[in-house]
């Protein structure tokens, strides 16, 4: 990120939709549009339509205060700054966190547990100063730590807590003698701070760095348990996994301490079973055998106060509440009635005193509250081929015209329903001859593009007759596919959306405006890399994954807006530059007392500049090297002073634009 601009004080002014178009059309309502993207069942009271069709945020559930996201950009563009655009909901964060304890409270009641819950921020899952701060104040009344899993992270966990000494501070990942040794001086500040033990060499470090500065660690190990997670991140936990001690080393570790009267220092177990964790049996199975070591280590007379089952709790990206890998089949109150029964049931028949439990759900905690928004700046649309009322004349010296576009033609003429299937075989036939006469330069550039055209607007009308029809052939299943459009937007999938690209990551996608409309097209989406994997062709279905998602049709230069929701974990410090574009602008939105929102603070995103730098490049010799080079230009009389004084500046305006598309006037 560049820099903070604005620390808005005050409310933003009231905003009016820019488009002049009907908010609902006959035959479709907003109703529809929910139902189509699902967004009621992904939105989890947090995302609804509006009666003007655009999307809006409830940041605390409360259907009398919303967020009207078209209103947000219209916002964002007056102030000067255009999509892409991620907006951060703070009080839908600060919803989340005590959601989260309010369940885990409740499940301590209920059940009768006599332990407590501290939930604790492992800041990996968005590290952006900001949404760090949001944590760490919401979570001072609820009583919510942070985790490191670095010396960086660390660093700037200690930076940020000087103010709550006693909030428990977690240090997972691999730790050299410099980490370990700020976890003592973070201790010897007062800092509730807990290193967790990912091998046997790490407790040596502490043990020196500890005595060295006079102070009494409280230490906890990972362990790695035999019950395995499930989905993507299932090799986190199981025998083989990268991190954690075997049981002989939990007991090694034990025994050390034990030889220096230290045994009361090792008091957190801990363990993280995997991300998105998407069936609640894989929970209860890991959360059994956790507790049966907490147990045991207590019972064998380590100091154990703390059991932390690590982070999984999933996100319901497609709404479908399934085990499918980017859902999950158990809701936020069963996750924790399940964790807290498991722990009594072990705890107690062990007879050992419950622990405080600390989960570091860290998806869970941020995935919601930030909104990707990015525009549409054109389409390529297949079916837009029309095929001619007739065939042209052969060529001049000669008698006929090629075969193959000659049946394409014919096969075009007499498409029927009753030979639907047939008709589509036999124009795959005509095209793929067609091009193997092209290829061997027997068929001219001009029947080519007509072989082209024909057969993509035959593929259309094929696909309107099976679309009318109440059983469309299944052989045409791929038709709907291979004719959807190709919607060009301003962003890139890399910086903003890595895990779409590097782990299939399915996010819902849908227009935040005119969803009073029919959406008449089905689009997959490509950004602005010049990268065949810059694109999104998985989207959130009813019952599945679709290939493409219904959008709206637009004029060229009109306005047309998306959005990707549930993207805030992840995604914002795992996006890279490829290409070289850089951070969006960032929008953290908030509702005041009267529970209207403002614009609390604007975060800028990277200029040409920034990300020129970031890749070592010396913006003082690339502007010297343009004006060298346009004093040539004059000299040679190119160009006229005053010209290349305009390149100049245009160029030194280009190194401080945005990195992605601009308009005039915009930042
Ligand atoms: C040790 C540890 N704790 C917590 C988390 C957060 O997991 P999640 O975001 O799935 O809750 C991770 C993520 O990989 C982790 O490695």
């Amino acid at each position: 990120m560049a820099d903070t601009l604005t620390d808005t004080a005050a409310p933003a002014p009231a905003l009016r939709p820019r488009t002049a178009r009907p908010a609902t059309e006959p035959g479709w309502s907003v109703e529809e549009s929910a139902s189509l993207y699902s967004i009621r069942n992904w939105g989890k009271g947090f995302f609804d339509v509006n009666a003007a069709g655009h999307v809006v945020v409830r940041p605390t559930r409360n259907p009398g205060v919303e967020v009207d996201l078209y209103e947000v950009v219209a916002g964002m563009r007056e102030r000067g700054f255009r999509t892409p655009l991620l907006i951060h909901f703070s009080d839908l964060l600060r919803q989340r966190l005590v959601d989260i304890a309010d369940a885990f409270r409740g499940a301590i009641h209920e059940h009768g547990y006599q332990g407590s819950y501290q939930g604790v921020f492992p800041i990996k899952v968005n590290q952006q100063r900001r949404v760090v701060e949001e944590v760490r104040d919401a979570g001072k009344s609820l009583g919510f730590g942070l985790e490191a899993g670095s010396k960086p992270e660390l660093l700037a966990v200690m930076g940020m807590t000087s103010d709550t000494p006693d909030r428990l501070i977690i240090c997972n990942g691999f730790k050299e003698e410099r980490y370990i040794e700020f976890t003592a001086l973070a201790k010897k500040l007062g800092r509730n701070v807990i290193p967790v033990i990912e091998n046997v060499t790490e407790l040596k470090l502490i043990l020196r760095f500890y005595e060295q500065h006079g102070v009494r660690p409280a230490i906890g190990v990972r362990v790695n348990l035999a019950s395995q997670g499930a989905g993507r991140w299932r090799h986190s936990s199981g025998l083989k996994a990268k991190f954690g001690l075997s049981m002989n080393e939990v007991l090694e570790v034990l025994s050390i301490l034990r030889q220096r009267g230290m045994e009361d220092c090792l008091q957190l177990l801990h363990c993280h079973m995997g991300s998105q964790i998407h069936d609640i049996r894989q929970v209860n199975q890991g959360v059994n055998e956790l507790a049966r070591v907490y147990s045991q280590l207590a019972k064998a007379g380590a100091g154990m106060r703390y059991l932390d089952v690590g982070g999984g709790l999933g996100i319901d990206y497609d709404g479908s509440q399934t085990s499918f890998e980017f859902s999950m089949n158990y809701t936020l109150q069963e996750y924790a009635s399940n964790v807290v029964y498991k722990i009594m049931t072990v705890c107690d028949e062990e007879g050992v005193a419950h622990p405080t439990i600390v989960s570091e759900s860290g998806r869970a905690m941020v995935a919601q509250q930030s909104v990707l928004i990015f525009d549409v700046l054109g389409a390529n649309r297949l079916d837009r081929y029309v095929a001619p009322a007739r065939l042209p004349e052969p060529p001049a010296g000669e008698t006929e015209l090629p075969r193959p576009l000659v049946d394409i033609f014919d096969v075009y003429r007499t498409i029927s329903e009753r030979r639907l299937v047939e008709n589509y075989n036999d124009l795959l036939e005509d095209r793929d001859e067609a091009l193997r006469l092209f290829s061997v330069g027997l068929m001219s550039l001009e029947h080519r593009a007509l072989v082209d055209s024909i057969f993509w607007a035959a593929c259309a009308r094929i696909r309107d007759i099976a679309r009318s029809m109440s059983r469309p052939p299944e052989e045409l299943g791929d038709l709907e596919t291979a004719l959807s459009d190709t919607y060009f937007c301003n962003l890139s999938i890399f910086q903003s959306l890595p895990d779409i690209w590097a782990i299939n990551q399915l996010f819902p996608i849908a227009p935040i405006h005119r969803l009073g409309e029919r959406p008449t097209r089905k689009a997959t989406i490509a950004d602005l890399t010049c990268d065949s994997d810059g694109k999104i062709d998985r989207f959130v279905d009813d019952h599945d994954v679709k290939k493409w998602v219904e959008l709206h049709d637009f004029a060229d230069g009109e306005e047309y807006l998306l959005g990707a929701f549930l993207v805030g974990a992840y995604q914002e410090t795992l996006g890279d530059l490829h290409n070289l574009f850089g951070d969006t602008h960032v929008a953290h939105v908030k509702i005041d007392e009267q529970g209207e929102w403002w614009i609390d603070e604007i975060i800028e995103g990277d200029a040409v500049r920034d990300v020129l730098s970031y890749v070592h490049y010396d913006l003082s010799r690339l502007f010297g090297e343009i004006r060298r080079e346009c004093e040539k230009a004059v000299v040679n009389k190119q160009m006229t002073v005053a010209e290349s004084q305009a390149l100049l500046k245009a160029y030194e305006a280009g190194l401080s634009g945005y990195t992605y598309l601009e308009t005039e006037g915009s930042r």
